[in-house]
């Protein structure tokens, strides 16, 4: 099999099939054609392969014996959004042609085929792939020019095209998400590209922050001698935000009691200052935030149901930053490039090692864990890379399983032992720590 410095910019194929015959001939089509292309027997081979290679485009036979081409094509579309997918099925099977699209398939050729309707699928399918990299690039370009956000998985390309939406209208917005994910990043970006808000004040309010018995105080203001220590007229949040936004955070954290007076105020849009029986009218757009799921509040008699109708116009919910693989990448990189500038440091280089620690974790504090990540590596590294070495044990030690590979229990406490002591940089002792096993046991594992 070829090395990965042979390939010289050429566009990589891997070709599946459990027959060698066709796999050669394939092969041969197309390296005549200057692709360059790797081949595989079975579905496990392929795996291989796809973990140690940057492959283009994937040409796998749909029946093999062990795991079918299907099980293939969902192991790639787990793992490698980027890489395209030519399934070949036998006549008349229309049935497995379906599925192998629904799975996420861009192309499928029907057995027998001719040399040129391979080689056309695969020229159109990695031409459509190029336009797609484009289309994507554009928008991610854009993501970050207007929004100030960087991410192009799918999860967050929806949550670009609601920002739009929410910044050609006034209607009230919702945005939800775990800790860290962005949320006020987004409600910064809904105000700041508002085709009219912009250039009036964004006032974030964190909600838990407010005292209740300042809460109308806080919210709608107060006249000189409303209650003791009123010395003066004070404006009160809704005011502040005139003709902006007032961004209400951790909206979920707001006293039961609290609720009905915010939920009169977004309905008749006047505010009555403490003190003074004069309503006022409020020109403000909304944007709250919740980490919780304000539904299951509702349920539990915990937040107003009408509230919750109330706010929910617009719901933009931002996806964790787990399993986008890209995403995290792009952060990191973006992150590592902002923090160098920052310590007068040249851009560093992630190693492989940092790259797969990174892509593996769960990330419970989402972008926000990863930027103090980034941060710290820089600050605490006084070379160029970032390596797994400067990362928390958790994150180096953290494996990862594919369930579907349907493995039994001897082969995968097999491949967790071989993971572990991988993930150790081979160093057994700390593996032995870890797996709490003797050194026979070890080796037996290993064997
Ligand atoms: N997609 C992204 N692109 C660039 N930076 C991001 C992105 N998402 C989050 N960040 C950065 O991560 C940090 C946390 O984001 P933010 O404060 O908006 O999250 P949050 O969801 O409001 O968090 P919390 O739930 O803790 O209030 C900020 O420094 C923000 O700039
Ligand atoms: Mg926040």
């Amino acid at each position: 099999m070829p090395g990965k410095n042979e390939k010289h910019g050429k566009e990589v194929i891997l070709v599946v099939d459990d027959n060698r015959i066709t796999c050669e001939v394939i092969q041969r089509n197309l390296e005549i054609e200057k692709f360059f292309v790797f081949t595989a027997h079975s579905v496990n081979d392929a795996i291989q392969i796809l973990s140690k290679q940057t492959i283009d485009l994937v040409i796998t036979d749909y029946k093999m014996p062990k795991h079918s081409g299907l099980e293939l094509i969902k192991y790639v579309r787990d793992h490698f959004q980027d890489i395209s997918i030519i399934m070949l099925t036998g006549y008349g099977s229309i049935n497995s042609a379906v599925s192998a699209i629904k799975e996420g398939a861009d192309e499928y050729i029907t057995k027998p085929f001719t040399d040129e309707e391979l080689l056309d699928a695969v020229k159109t399918t990695l031409q459509k792939q190029k336009e797609k990299k484009i289309d994507l690039l554009r928008l991610y370009n854009d993501s970050w020019t207007r929004f100030g956000i960087i991410g192009q998985s799918e999860s967050m390309l929806e949550v670009y095209s609601k920002i739009e939406k929410a910044c050609n209208n006034d209607a009230i917005v919702l945005i939800t998400g775990e800790n860290g994910t962005g949320k006020e990043l987004v409600a910064r970006a809904i105000h700041y590209n508002h085709k009219v808000r912009a250039i009036y004040p964004f006032i974030p309010v964190n909600c838990p922050g407010i005292p209740v018995n300042l809460f109308e105080s806080e919210l709608f203001g107060h006249v000189k001698g409303a209650f003791t220590g009123a010395v003066e007229h004070r404006k009160g949040f809704f005011q502040a935000a005139e003709k902006g936004s007032l961004f209400l955070d951790e909206i979920s954290e707001l006293p039961f009691e609290l609720q009905a007076k915010l939920l009169r105020v977004l309905q008749e849009k006047e505010i009555f200052r403490v003190g003074e029986t004069q309503l006022k009218k409020v020109d403000v757009r909304i944007v709250a935030a919740t980490n919780k799921n304000l539904e299951d509040l509702v349920e539990k008699g915990l937040f107003r149901q009408d509230l919750f109708f109330r706010l929910n116009v617009i719901n933009i919910d931002i996806p964790p930053l787990r399993g986008r693989e890209n995403d995290i990448i792009l952060l990191a990189r973006h992150f590592a490039l902002k923090y160098a500038k920052e310590l007068g440091k040249d851009e560093p280089v992630f190693t492989d090692k940092a790259i797969a620690a990174l892509k593996k974790y769960s990330w419970p504090g989402n972008v926000r864990e990863l930027e103090n990540l980034i941060h710290r590596s820089l600050i605490m590294n006084d070379k160029d890379i970032i390596d797994s070495v400067d990362f928390p044990d958790i994150m180096k030690f953290k494996v990862h399983y594919d369930h579907r590979l349907n493995l039994s229990l001897e082969d995968m406490s097999k491949k967790y032992v071989r993971d572990v002591v991988q993930q150790t940089g081979g160093n057994k002792a700390k593996a032995l720590k870890i797996l709490k096993i003797d050194r026979k046991t070890l080796l037996k594992k290993l064997s």
